[in-house]
């Protein structure tokens, strides 16, 4: 009763940002992301009939508390869909960053679904799948599929309707996603605690949520028609929209440090250039700069002179979850 699934992470073009329920993981809102061929979470799980407890094995140290118990609570729900009470050992090995806001929780979550699912024995098609990785985090339920993705948020209480779905192929439009490390160190707010904060008391959450469906639309309309520069706009309008919700929360946050800020300000100075270059942010002070093929050696090198910029990495569209052989991990 071993398996070992890997899933890439995803950026959000038009964020995920509050929950309608927070059991069920259901969103506020319709969302869309690009999954990204150079981060991802490899993951084995495997079900012991001698275990007392779940075993969380991260990066090859066992993980304690409150982490240990997240996953628990996540294969309980697996455990109860297949009858079954077996305790697990999860070995994971993130090749990205936890929690500094490069969605180490999507690959994360995504990759254990997948592998549990399959060690315990149960046959679950991609939707299934998407829907039961939702419940882990949200953003997972993107990593399913490969390319440009879909959240549809659904109507119904029990969340049977919100799941995400695949717009395009990772080969049907290539993107450059220049990922810039500026600190690796774990955030203070998570995104979890500060999309609920955001949602319960800032006064900004309301434009926020009259307003993202229509840039929700567009972006899928830009990309149905390849066109980057429209897509481009949007998705930077929608991060700093999503950024502004949580000045207005109780007490206030944000995620960005002032070399998040130095970047942006790169980005806006290339585009007077006239290089069509676009920058996102999720919860974390990182930032994903978004252009066109053509242009990725100028973005790249623009990038690596900032003395803020630790590393750069640049990234392509990327594939859904895959299953690894038994001996992988
Ligand atoms: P990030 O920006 O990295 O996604 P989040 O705050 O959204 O940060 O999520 C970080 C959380 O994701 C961690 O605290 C942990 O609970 C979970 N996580 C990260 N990596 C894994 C993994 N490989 N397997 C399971 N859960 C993971
Ligand atoms: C800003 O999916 O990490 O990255 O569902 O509580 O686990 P939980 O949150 P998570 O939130 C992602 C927030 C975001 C936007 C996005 O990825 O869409």
């Amino acid at each position: 009763m071993k398996a070992v699934a890997k899933a890439h992470t995803n950026i959000a073009l038009i964020k995920y940002w509050g929950k309608r329920d927070e059991q069920l993981f259901l969103p506020m809102n319709n969302n869309l992301s690009i999954t990204l061929d150079k981060f991802y979470t490899t993951t084995a799980v495997q079900f012991h009939e001698h275990l007392q407890e779940d075993h969380f094995i991260l990066n090859g140290e066992y993980v304690d508390g409150d982490e240990t118990a997240k996953i628990t609570r996540f294969l309980d729900k697996i455990r109860s869909r297949a009858g079954k009470s077996l305790f697990a050992e999860v070995k994971s090995e993130n090749q990205v960053p936890t929690a500094a806001g490069f969605a180490s929780s999507a690959s994360g979550f995504a990759a254990l679904a997948a592998a549990a699912t399959k060690a315990i024995g149960l046959d679950v098609d991609d939707r299934t799948l998407s829907q039961i990785a939702r419940q882990g985090s949200g953003s997972a339920c993107r990593s399913i599929y490969g390319g440009y993705v879909e959240w549809q948020k659904g109507e119904q209480s029990d969340g049977s309707d919100s799941y995400a779905k695949p717009i395009l192929g990772e080969k049907d439009w290539d993107v450059s996603i220049l990922s810039v490390m500026l600190v690796s160190k774990k955030k203070k707010v998570l995104s979890r605690e500060g999309m609920k904060r955001t949602v319960e008391t800032s006064p900004f959450y309301s434009g926020w949520l009259e307003t993202v469906e229509t840039d929700f639309l567009d972006a899928k309309e830009a990309i149905s028609k390849r066109d980057f520069e429209a897509l481009g706009s949007i998705l930077e309008a929608n991060a700093l929209k999503m950024h502004a919700t949580t000045l207005g929360a109780n007490p206030p946050f944000m995620y960005w440090q002032s070399a998040t800020i130095e970047v942006m300000e790169l980005v806006q100075e290339l585009r007077l250039a006239g290089i069509q270059a676009y920058f996102t942010i999720d919860a974390g002070p990182n930032v994903k700069v978004v252009c066109q093929p053509k242009d990725e050696q100028a973005v790249y090198e623009a990038l690596k002179e900032l003395s803020v910029v630790q590393d750069v990495l640049v990234c392509h569209p990327g594939p859904g979850i895959s299953y690894l052989p038994s001996t992988a991990l």
